[in-house]
């Protein structure tokens, strides 16, 4: 019998704001009942606008229904949380952060993923969203972040390499797309414990 316990609490869920270039400002907070239909609208654009996500255009299939219980149940979830982006009453990107598996070994492990909608690229959204999840990976314990990223996404590899994340595998073959062709994808892990400060 294993003797150590589990850290049950879940994170505060919040709301912080972010001044970016041009006097523009990000929210960046938990999504609430009321985001179900804006955010299914988010998703079906920019599966349609990447090659980089896991899903076919038409996979994001969730009712109006469907997406506010989803919301909901984030609530009394303490092992995963989203985030979505806000910008001039618009959701503009989201992340979702989470134990890779609710078994004890596991437990220090999170993965997460990430997008944002296409005009808004090259903002520095992408990195403030990302560091909303780092920070709750250390308010809950996890001790190694981890994601999956098309090997070709220069954007995304060098937004995670200049967090901190470092390769440390290659997937071949990891996506077949519908033409056929495939893209291999990299592992790649932060260690929180070796983060001192992200570079700029
Ligand atoms: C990857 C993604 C989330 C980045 O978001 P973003 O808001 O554009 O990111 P930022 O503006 O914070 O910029 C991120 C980094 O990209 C770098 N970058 C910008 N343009 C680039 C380019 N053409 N090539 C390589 N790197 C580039 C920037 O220098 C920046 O580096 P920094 O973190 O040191 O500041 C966004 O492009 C996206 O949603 N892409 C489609 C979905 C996706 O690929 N998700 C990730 C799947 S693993």
């Amino acid at each position: 019998m294993c003797d150590y316990e589990l850290d049950e609490g879940k994170s505060v869920p919040y709301k912080e704001k972010y001044e970016l270039k041009g006097n523009k400002q990000l929210i960046i907070r938990v999504p609430e009942e009321t985001d179900a239909q804006a955010l299914i609208d988010y998703m079906k654009t920019v599966d349609c606008e990447t090659h980089f996500l896991a899903r076919e255009p038409d996979e994001f299939d969730f009712t109006l229904e469907q997406e506010a219980t989803f919301i909901r149940n984030l609530v009394d979830d303490k092992h995963s949380q989203m985030f979505v982006g806000e910008l001039d009453g618009q959701i503009v990107a989201n992340c979702s952060v989470g134990i890779v598996m609710n078994k004890r070994r596991y437990l220090h492990r999170a993965a997460l993923g990430i997008a944002v909608r296409k005009a808004y690229w090259g903002m520095g959204i992408g990195r403030l969203m990302m560091l909303e999840c780092i920070k709750w990976c250390k308010n809950n314990n996890i001790e190694q972040l981890e994601l999956e990223v098309v090997t070709q996404n220069e954007r995304a590899v060098t937004m995670y390499r200049n967090l901190g994340f470092q390769i440390h595998g290659t997937k071949k073959h990891a996506l077949k797309y519908g033409d056929g062709t495939y893209a291999d994808e990299y592992f790649m892990i932060l260690f929180l414990d070796e983060i001192t400060k992200p570079k700029n």
